[in-house]
């Protein structure tokens, strides 16, 4: 750790990423699935604390360049790199601030736009005091009334079986010299040592999956951010709550859509249990002991206002971001969520013309029909739709952003990132790969599949030609027609 980390770790970078659920849209679409009223301006003002590396941050400036976007990070290796991608993709309305948290002034905040939305994701579990007494500083000073904060952390009582795992991982790195890669993955062999041995208080999660097969499929980095910071604390949502409340937030539900559905999150006989139950943090703590979620994506609001649900869903307009999808089924707490096939059908035909509003697609089937919130879970909390707010078209700035993107992570297969897509105001979650892809189009509309490969391939040699022309010709298929959908490239 470096003396100014606070016990965070500064000696690697993070990894890059994009997370669908950033998307500004799809948070409104949370909040109207809530009866909340969020009503972000196309002029919105953006910030994301703990920006990283800031590629969400950029992406989300180059989505709608009316925005202004501000990444906060104290990472001065996280805020070069963030500063040297926006100026490569000519991003002119981001500002990347080289600040800690903890530590930002009345003078420094002053000078901050009032924010319509704010997000921190990845920060509030793994920092400590200091650094969320900050935060919650920035929120009361410069959350306007009546905007949202989306803010992710591990949660009590999902991760409690996964308390031991990341005790023990933290403490076995602790002891170890060097930097935190080696010594994360060092620590790793030690559960996996005693996961061999059968040790009892490591449980078979899906977290001890993960870290034991991490070689192949979790990043280095990401594995030191995620199990190192010395603060590391999970929280009941009940004291985030107590805490947001200080900046005079309120829970309004998750980005994740579905938990915002009782019915999809509990059975019928532990849903009559919490119904007893005021609506509140205490009817959360039994819908959290319902569920095993040990992370949560929570939307807060500085001041709510509520409407109908379905007079707020009713306008929004879906478009779908895969071509020809077999109709969304959806895997949560109590079983399957699916549409009937006299549901799927005129839903999914319609979608198949073109973009389609919420109150159009569940007036279509004949019979029962279904809930707006439920057409929304099934066709949003899946990769199914995306929710197409009004406003920029500028395939320019998105084109700028995805070459740039493409440039610096490469025609490969990973990372996860996004790739811009200004009909969505935010990014299609895409393979690297994709990106690469979707940015050549964007830059040379008319060329072959084989002229392409020739820009794009590892190397010129016949066979890798070969292999990535079929592979850009296997993606075109699939994703040309989404792409000019949401403004990724020229329709
Ligand atoms: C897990 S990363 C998340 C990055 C990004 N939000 C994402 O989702 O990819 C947490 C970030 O918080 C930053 N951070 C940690 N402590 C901070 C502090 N005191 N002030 C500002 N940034 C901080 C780290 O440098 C790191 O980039």
């Amino acid at each position: 750790m470096n003396d100014w980390s606070r016990g965070y770790v500064a000696d690697e970078p993070y990894t890059v990423s994009y997370q669908a659920e950033l998307a500004p849209a799809h948070l409104d679409l949370a909040c109207r699935m809530m009866g909340a009223v969020w009503e972000p301006a196309p002029d919105m003002a953006i910030c994301e604390i703990g920006c990283g590396r800031g590629y969400a941050a950029l992406l989300l400036a180059a989505a709608d360049p009316r925005r202004t976007v501000v990444g906060i990070d104290y990472n001065p290796a996280h805020i070069a790199e963030a500063r040297a991608f926006a100026a490569e993709a000519g991003i002119g309305n981001a500002v990347l601030l080289d600040a800690d948290l903890a530590e930002l002034g009345e003078a420094e905040i002053a000078r901050l736009p009032d924010f319509d939305l704010v997000y921190g994701h990845g920060i509030w579990t793994w920092v400590g005091d200091p650094v969320r007494e900050g935060i919650i500083r920035l929120l009361r000073r410069k959350l306007k009334p009546g905007g949202i904060l989306h803010l992710t952390y591990n949660a009590l009582p999902g991760f409690a079986r996964d308390l031991p795992l990341q005790r023990l991982i933290r403490s076995v790195a602790s002891l170890l010299p060097g930097g935190s890669i080696p010594r994360v993955q060092e620590a790793i062999e030690v559960v996996r040592a005693l996961a061999d041995a059968g040790a009892v208080q490591l449980h078979d999660t899906p977290l001890l999956r993960e870290v034991l097969k991490s070689a192949d499929s979790l990043e280095p980095a990401y594995l030191a951010h995620e199990f190192l910071p010395e603060h590391w604390r999970p929280a009941f949502h009940a004291d985030v709550a107590a805490d947001m409340a200080r900046a005079q937030l309120a829970f309004v539900g998750s980005a994740t859509l579905f938990e915002n559905v009782p019915e999809l999150c509990m059975d019928p006989a532990q849903k009559a249990v919490a119904e007893r139950i005021p609506a509140g943090p205490v009817r959360e703590l039994v819908k959290d002991i319902c569920l095993t979620r040990p992370f949560r994506r929570d939307i807060f609001m500085r001041g709510v206002r509520r409407a109908d649900r379905t007079a707020l869903l009713d306008p929004v307009v879906l478009g779908l971001q895969v071509e020809a999808p077999s109709p969304p089924k959806l895997s949560v707490q109590v079983g399957t969520a699916e549409f009937g096939p006299e549901m799927a059908e005129p839903i999914m035909a319609a979608l198949a013309e073109g973009p389609q509003t919420v109150g159009r697609l569940r007036n279509l089937p004949e019979g029962r029909k279904p809930n707006a919130a439920e057409l929304c879970v099934l066709l949003c909390g899946t990769p199914t739709c995306l929710p197409m707010p009004p406003g920029s078209r500028d395939v320019a700035a998105a084109v700028r952003f995805n070459r740039a993107a493409a440039a610096r992570y490469g025609y490969v297969k990973g990372p996860r990132l996004g790739i811009c897509a200004p009909g969505a105001g935010a990014g299609i979650a895409a393979y690297a790969l994709e990106v690469a892809i979707a940015a050549d189009v964007g830059a040379f509309p008319d060329d072959t599949p084989g002229q392409r490969a020739m820009r794009l391939a590892a190397d010129t040699s016949e066979a890798s030609l070969r292999d990535a022309t079929a592979t850009i010709e296997r993606v075109l298929r699939d994703r040309l027609a989404v792409w000019r959908r949401f403004g990724v490239v020229q329709p």
